[in-house]
């Protein structure tokens, strides 16, 4: 992924209001210093979502999403990272800055989708042509307004037709040939991948074309699908078949339903389940179900009713329980035996098929169901072996009510629970600056990393030339490292920085911080800052002064030593 400078975000972020970014998606009400909202990542009636305009973030209190104008397009417009970025930056009439190498790559980039653009309109104007792949696609009842919407094509018989029709140079060759759409026989010689196929093109997040599946028409005509070959542009473990045409026919996805086929999703479209799509021939990925995720909080695996259906669920199993974040749902519907979403909802419609969604069967369900196979659970050896198996994949559950709820299930089918026998250490002692206990004078630390937090730049009133770095202090870690971070980025925002901490233990405590209620102003808090730095300065003295000290009745002091102790117990006059 191209690399884009921090100073660049942070600048980029500098820029922008999010209250306006946010406010042109909710509507919000002002609040005092700050903008309210009912939050648009969960259901709720009173609002909890709020925007704050000096922080530049936005936290829900109700189910604590949060972060910046960034990570609100990311959630909100479901944009990858690179594309919210494009899209901020373009707001504010700015260059997204990438190396020349990179530049030149993109321009590469933007050629390679343009040859799928005009392959995918050739394999348009060719199905037009044909009778014979019309009359396949009448014979499924695929309607003209699905074939448009999901750029549905032929590709022609014989070897060369799209050679001959896109290649006609050199460098469109070469271009052709990098998309994945040429083959090379054992002379070398280079000829058309799909030939005399229905042509399902495959889109990217932002609706480009970025591989295609190709039926054949006739049964015993080689494989039944042929994919596009892995690409620059395309990684089948990473896309999902129908998700660009699911987002565009809904403003909030509440469920993603996952089938195996083009024609599954294709139908379902069809029908009226706009919420489906399909991995590519492959199983599911944990890249998927991230995906998956990211998009909706509701997702519903469906698989043949086979032996290979329950493997395949399985393993979707497997790729989702790591992400199984608290407000996520995982379901898994077995159909009948020889049936796929296509024959069931030309049979059943759209109604039947939700029928069929509303029983399927929740992930802990299927969990123990599949741990259990084979095993006895009336004897205690099949309890010891169901809750051997189950613990390693529980402990892949992110912590919360699901993965507590999980445990508790083995514990209940089995008496054992999910833990390890050693009971877990106690909690390393309070050393972080958060963790300070109610009612206790807050540290210096944490004093200093509140105001931080209000308001990066009053980092820059301290000098990094500072003499307290060597304090052995809980927090001390952390505020030296805020204090850095915003020397080397100065125009870092509130929400830019709690980002920046996102992955790290301290994220909760920090995003805690930055939220409480802080009384004065920025100047009150720049003084408070030099104020408590001052202190710490003090501190650190002392602390040397201590260490010198002991030595000296310890094992005795050598020349150095002497000097600074003769130093520091000056500074100390000096100061008072
Ligand atoms: P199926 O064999 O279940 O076909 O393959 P289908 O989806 O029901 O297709 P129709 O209804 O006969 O047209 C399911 C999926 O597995 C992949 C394709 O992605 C297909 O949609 N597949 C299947 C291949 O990649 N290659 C194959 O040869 C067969
Ligand atoms: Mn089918």
């Amino acid at each position: 992924m191209a690399r884009i400078p921090d100073a660049f975000i942070d600048e980029l972020l500098a820029r922008t209001d999010i209250v306006e970014v946010v406010g042109a998606r909710v509507p919000l009400k002002r609040q005092g210093k700050e903008y309210s909202a009912c939050c648009p990542f969960h259901d709720e009636r009173s609002p909890s979502f709020t925007v704050s305009p000096t922080k530049q973030f936005y936290h829900c209190f109700g189910c604590g999403a949060h972060g910046t104008a960034l990570s609100f397009l990311m959630n909100y417009d479901r944009l990858e990272f690179l594309d919210a970025v494009e899209e901020l930056a373009r707001r504010n009439g700015m260059e997204v800055p990438r190396e020349t190498q990179q530049r030149n790559e993109n321009n590469d980039t933007r050629d390679l989708f343009n040859a799928l653009e005009a392959a995918a309109r050739f394999f348009q104007r060719n199905l037009e042509g044909s009778e014979k792949a019309k009359a396949y696609l009448d014979g499924r009842g695929v309607d003209a307004a699905i074939r448009t919407q999901f750029m549905i094509g032929y590709a022609p018989d014989g070897y060369s037709a799209l050679k001959d029709a896109l290649g006609t140079d050199e460098r469109r060759m070469k271009l052709l040939d990098r998309a994945g759409l040429f083959s090379k026989n054992d002379r070398g010689h280079v000829y058309d991948k799909f030939r005399d196929r229905v042509m399902f093109p495959i889109h990217d997040r932002r609706g480009r074309v970025i591989a295609f599946g190709g039926r054949v028409l006739q049964k015993d005509d080689g494989p039944k699908y042929l994919n596009s070959p892995e690409t620059a542009l395309f990684h089948k473990g990473r896309e999902l078949y129908g998700l660009w045409q699911v987002k565009q026919a809904n403003q909030k996805i509440a469920r993603l339903v996952v089938v195996e086929g083009y024609m599954d999703v294709v139908s379902l479209f069809q029908f009226g389940v706009k919420e489906a799509v399909a991995t590519l021939g492959t199983a599911t990925t944990p890249e998927h179900a991230e995906l998956l995720f990211r998009n909706a909080p509701d997702v519903y695996f469906c698989f043949d009713g086979d032996a290979a259906g329950q493997r395949a669920a399985w393993r979707a199993l497997e790729s989702v329980l790591p992400r199984m974040k608290d407000g996520r749902q995982a379901f898994f519907l077995f159909l009948p035996d020889g049936e796929d979403p296509d024959t069931i909802v030309r049979q059943e419609g759209a109604a039947g098929f939700d029928a069929r969604l509303q029983q399927a069967m929740p992930l802990s369900e299927f969990f123990f169901q599949e741990l259990g196979k084979d095993i006895r659970l009336s004897t205690l050896d099949g309890k010891a072996r169901l809750a051997e198996r189950a613990r390693p994949l529980l402990a892949q559950i992110p912590d919360g009510a699901f993965g507590d709820l999980m445990r508790q299930q083995l514990t209940v089918v089995t008496g054992v629970g999910a833990g390890t026998a050693t009971p877990s250490p106690a909690p390393a002692p309070a050393r972080r600056a958060s963790a300070a206990k109610p009612g206790q004078k807050p540290s210096l630390v944490r004093h200093i990393i509140v105001r931080l937090l209000h308001k990066p730049a009053l980092a820059l009133a301290i000098e990094s030339t500072h003499g307290f770095s060597g304090l052995r202090l809980p927090g001390m870690e952390l505020l030296l490292e805020l204090l850095a971070l915003v020397h080397a980025r100065p125009d870092i925002t509130t929400g830019a920085l709690l980002e920046h901490f996102a992955e790290r233990d301290e994220a909760a405590a920090l995003q805690k911080l930055a939220m409480q209620g802080l009384p004065g102003d920025e100047d009150g808090w720049r003084q408070e800052v030099l104020d408590a730095a001052v202190q710490l300065e003090k501190q650190m003295l002392q602390q040397r002064l201590d260490e010198l000290q002991a030595k000296q009745r310890n094992i005795g002091l050598d020349e150095a030593d002497k000097y600074e102790l003769r130093t520091l117990l000056q500074a100390r006059i000096g100061r008072h």
